[in-house]
């Protein structure tokens, strides 16, 4: 059985963890930075990243030490390598590059959104390739045919703002703060999804795509308007962004052979109003719906060991080099 330490630090949630290849996560600590970019409504890079330096080490030793393990009881070690706000994927990246080498132990190199798209299986053994994904975060709006490990397809991308921006943005317009999701959700319980007309970009398209920055502006114009209620905007423009999502998916899924599940991953699939829509749809298409506790699909570092598990499985592993670059972008 193999143990490997996963490090997570490409935008504002310092964590580490420790995941056995038998799915048990023996130790994980995640500190986030929502109070220190709290007063800029966003993600302050520079801030990001020296936050990151401050807490990275003592979280590694505080996750060993929770588990009862060394360095040298682990058989790798993973890190976010990219996407991500560069600053803070350096930090994470040469941490564990310096604990790789001192410790000759292999370093695995994981793709934050690869990350996502394999955190369903650390929860859910039963989970098999192939499955539909839809990849919904702050940074990242994708639907995906994950047919295993490092191998998938990509379905449809946003062309503009991912999914959990366009919440973000809209908790910034009706006053909500920072991080929005979880607040629009909460005020879009007490509206009326159908008080306030909003569009829904690109439905019907023929292209693979999302688009969400003509929702978010029509957002914007309805708090101008100063007639709506902020729950019944809050509600609306959630109700919206689901029938884009489903229209989606729809799209998709026309274009792919059967697969038997679809799961949903990244900050956003802690929406429960969400949620119940893709289940709505899956339950239509005779297909699972999986979807990982709120816990693991925001950014957290279980899924990044747990990626690395993966990788420790596949004939032929191969750990990556230590002048392994950290990447801004990387498109799965
Ligand atoms: O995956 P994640 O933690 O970080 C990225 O890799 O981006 O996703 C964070 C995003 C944020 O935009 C946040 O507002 C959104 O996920 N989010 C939600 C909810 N919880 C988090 N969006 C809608 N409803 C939620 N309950
Ligand atoms: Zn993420």
């Amino acid at each position: 059985m193999g143990l490997v330490l996963g490090i997570e630090s490409s935008c504002d949630e310092t964590a580490a963890a420790l995941v056995t290849s038998d799915r048990t996560i023996l130790a994980q600590r995640i500190a986030s930075q929502d109070a220190e970019h709290a007063p800029y409504g966003g993600v302050v890079p520079e801030i990001a990243a020296r936050a990151h330096a401050e807490r990275l080490a003592p979280m590694i030793a505080a996750v060993l030490e929770d588990a009862g393990k060394t360095l040298d009881d682990c058989d790798a070690i993973a890190a976010t390598a990219g996407p991500g706000l560069i600053g803070g994927v350096m930090v994470g990246l040469v941490s564990a590059k310096a604990l790789a080498m001192a410790s000759d132990t292999p370093l695995i190199a994981v793709n934050h959104l690869e990350g996502h798209a394999l955190s369903p299986r650390l929860a859910d053994p039963t989970l098999d390739f192939p499955y539909l994904l839809l990849l919904a975060s702050g940074g990242h709006c994708q639907i995906l045919l994950v047919e295993g490990v490092g191998r998938h397809t990509r379905l449809a991308t946003t062309i503009d703002d991912a999914l959990g921006e366009a919440f973000d943005k809209s908790a910034k317009v009706l006053g909500l703060g920072y991080p929005g999701g979880p607040a629009v959700e909460r005020l879009a319980k007490e509206g009326d999804a159908t008080k306030v007309p909003l569009p829904r970009p690109l439905l019907g398209s023929k292209e693979p795509h999302f688009s969400f920055a003509g929702l978010k502006s029509a957002v914007l114009r309805a708090k101008e308007a100063g007639i709506y209620a902020d729950a019944d905007i809050a509600a609306s423009f959630q109700a919206a962004a689901l029938d884009c999502v489903l229209d989606r998916l729809k799209f998709s899924w026309d274009r792919i052979d059967r697969v038997p599940a679809l799961v949903v991953a990244g900050g956003v699939a802690a929406n429960q109003a969400i949620r119940a829509g893709l289940e709505r749809f899956a339950e239509e298409r005779a297909m699972r719906f999986v979807a990982p506790p709120p816990k693991l699909c925001t950014d957290n570092a279980a899924m990044i060991a747990w990626a690395g598990c993966e990788r420790l499985a596949l004939d032929g592993f191969r750990p990556d080099p230590l002048d392994i670059a950290a990447r801004p972008r990387w498109p799965l």
